[in-house]
């Protein structure tokens, strides 16, 4: 793979992050939630981390490591990100966020299935995880919606604000069916 994928799904494009999109992100990322929701979106949320971010996932590519997309509509606007980063014996974690507006359209599930295709068909994984904390539930029911199952349940395995928290785990595999 020479160039960063593009995928089309029925009503998105998922495609390389770009410079022009810094200041979108930097917007969507300022709520709350997305720092209560996830592990890694930092809270206050500036303009820095969007950058930091933007060269983290450029670097992973370069190395063919991270292929973070970010999630558009057909006009191109960017409205979210969703990514597969590797982590060996061909297995990759999956990632994603969409901005708020855009929330409980189907966007992201129409996405995940169409990454988790790509991860298997054309980047060669044989196993694709996520996990949520449980007090995101939407997160969860994605992960069911794109034939994941609950592989395991990580005991404290993430600390937020001082406190540990269980973390499911789901898996769906390159041969499952
Ligand atoms: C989680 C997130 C990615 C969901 O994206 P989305 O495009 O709204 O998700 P979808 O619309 O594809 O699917 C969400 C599903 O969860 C359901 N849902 C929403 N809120 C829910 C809740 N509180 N309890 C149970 N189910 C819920 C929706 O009804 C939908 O299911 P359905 O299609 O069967 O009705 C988005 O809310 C987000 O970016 N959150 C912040 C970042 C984050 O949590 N990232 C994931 C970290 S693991």
């Amino acid at each position: 793979m020479t160039k960063f994928p593009r995928i089309e799904t029925e009503r998105l494009i998922l495609s390389e992050l770009k410079e022009e999109d810094l200041p979108l992100v930097t917007q969507y990322l300022q709520d709350k939630v997305f720092s209560e929701l996830t592990s890694n979106i930092p809270y206050p949320y500036r303009k820095e981390d969007a950058e930091f971010w933007f060269k983290i996932s450029r670097e992973a590519f370069d190395k063919r490591k991270g292929f973070t997309f970010a999630i558009r509509d057909k006009n191109e606007q960017m409205i979210g990100a969703i990514g597969l980063h590797d982590e060996g014996s061909d297995k990759a974690e999956m990632g994603y966020w969409l901005a708020k507006p855009f929330w409980n359209k189907g966007y992201v599930t129409e996405a995940a299935k169409s990454v988790v295709d790509f991860g298997f068909k054309e980047l060669g994984f044989n196993k694709i995880y996520a996990t949520y904390f449980p007090h995101n539930p939407a997160s969860g029911k994605i992960m069911q919606k794109i034939g994941m199952e609950e592989e395991a349940i990580l005991k404290q395995h993430l600390k937020k604000d001082g406190k540990y928290y269980d973390i499911p785990m789901y898996s769906v595999f390159r041969d499952q069916d």
